[in-house]
């Protein structure tokens, strides 16, 4: 099959490029590199033995979209990936959010109706979730109101979604990720945050390698065991394979219903300081951190019922939190060889 990747040098994007291959399907890229390098390319050339076709445009582009749809009307399916997603800068910035995350979702959609593509796969978040009443949570949990422009815009993506299946012949598969983190096994390619990483398992491997002096564990007084936050971390590699999983379902036509939503995590919560204690214990490493106040808008404990996902979609995460931990630092320092 020929899939489009759009966000495919991204972190989990380049990911599911890598597994889709492995898969024997033809992949399509497409990424205007604004949080991305293009050598990445060449990490999933050499994991995979195959250079998947690029272009390099911004998906916002409406007549750069058009033009691209028109050029590859044999794409099977769509995974899209390709979006803005730093919470703390959605906020100072709403509009660039809005106009980048949902214009170009706009724009795919037009371009798959207009070249009878009907299968979108569609990357969400647990963040639509919030804090959930109940734990864990399922995919009928209610929506609760977005902490951030980022977190609307994901809730946004999937109304529009749904309301385009309604009037259409599109399909779609909404896939809510949890906590995802570590790196392809090769260590060739992973997660490359530019400037200081807001998210925990870059700035632990960042610390650890001396490139940060301390991390700041956010809070220790939530009403959780060790009083410190509670998340669902996944391993991106079970992540990315839960991608080729649903586009083929979508394009085997095994779908229940014309607009389907997943969880996407392993079921398990982790605390910070559980993370920390993983780390140090998979990789050796003595990790320097200190505890600060909350950070604001922070959940206090969230982690997936992977229930429907194991069952409907007969996907499972298998990765456990120790090879996560050493995986993310294995790229840590793969990095540090590329300078
Ligand atoms: N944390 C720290 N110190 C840090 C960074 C994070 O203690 O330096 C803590 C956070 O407070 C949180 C946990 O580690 O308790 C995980 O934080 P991340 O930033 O890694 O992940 P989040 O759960 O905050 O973010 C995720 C996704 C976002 C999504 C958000 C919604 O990365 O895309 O959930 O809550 F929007």
């Amino acid at each position: 099959m020929k899939i489009l990747v759009t966000g495919g040098t991204g972190y989990i994007g380049s990911h599911t490029a890598v597994e889709l291959q492995n898969s024997d399907h033809e992949v399509i890229i497409v990424d205007n590199l604004s949080n991305s390098d293009k050598n990445v390319l060449d990490g999933i050339e050499k994991i995979t033995g195959i250079r998947p076709e690029f272009e390099e445009f911004n998906l916002a582009d409406k007549k750069k979209t058009a033009d691209f749809f028109k050029r590859h009307s044999d794409i099977e399916g769509i995974i899209h990936f390709a979006a803005y997603k730093a919470v703390g800068e959605s906020v100072e910035k709403p509009l660039m959010y809005y106009r980048n995350n949902l214009f170009s979702l706009v724009n795919i959609l037009q371009g798959m109706k207009d070249n009878h593509i009907p299968n979108l796969v569609f990357s969400s978040s647990c963040t639509v979730y919030g804090q959930p009443d109940e734990l864990p949570v399922t995919e009928k949990a209610p929506i609760k109101k977005a902490e951030s422009p980022y977190g609307n815009t994901k809730q946004i993506s999937e109304e529009i979604i749904s309301d385009t299946i309604e009037s259409s012949e599109l399909k779609g598969i909404a896939l809510r990720y949890f906590n995802p983190i570590g790196a392809h096994e090769t260590a060739i390619i992973g997660e490359l945050p530019i400037g200081v990483p807001n998210n925990l398992m870059p700035f632990i491997t960042q610390t650890a390698a001396g490139i940060r002096e301390s991390l700041r564990v956010f809070g220790d007084d939530y009403n959780t065991p060790d009083g410190t936050a509670i998340r669902d971390y996944i391993h991106v590699v079970d992540l990315a394979k839960a991608h080729v999983v649903a586009v083929e379902r979508m394009v085997n036509q095994k779908m229940k219903k014309d607009f389907e939503v997943f969880n996407l995590g392993t079921g398990n919560g982790y605390s910070v300081l559980e993370v920390i204690k993983s780390f140090e214990r998979s990789t050796g490493e003595k990790l320097n951190y200190k505890i600060v106040g909350r950070r604001p808008g922070d959940v206090e404990q969230v982690w997936a019922d992977t229930q429907f996902a194991n069952e409907e979609l007969g996907w499972k995460a298998e990765k456990g939190i120790d090879e996560m931990t050493l995986s993310a630092w294995k790229w840590q320092q793969s990095l540090k060889e590329k300078d």
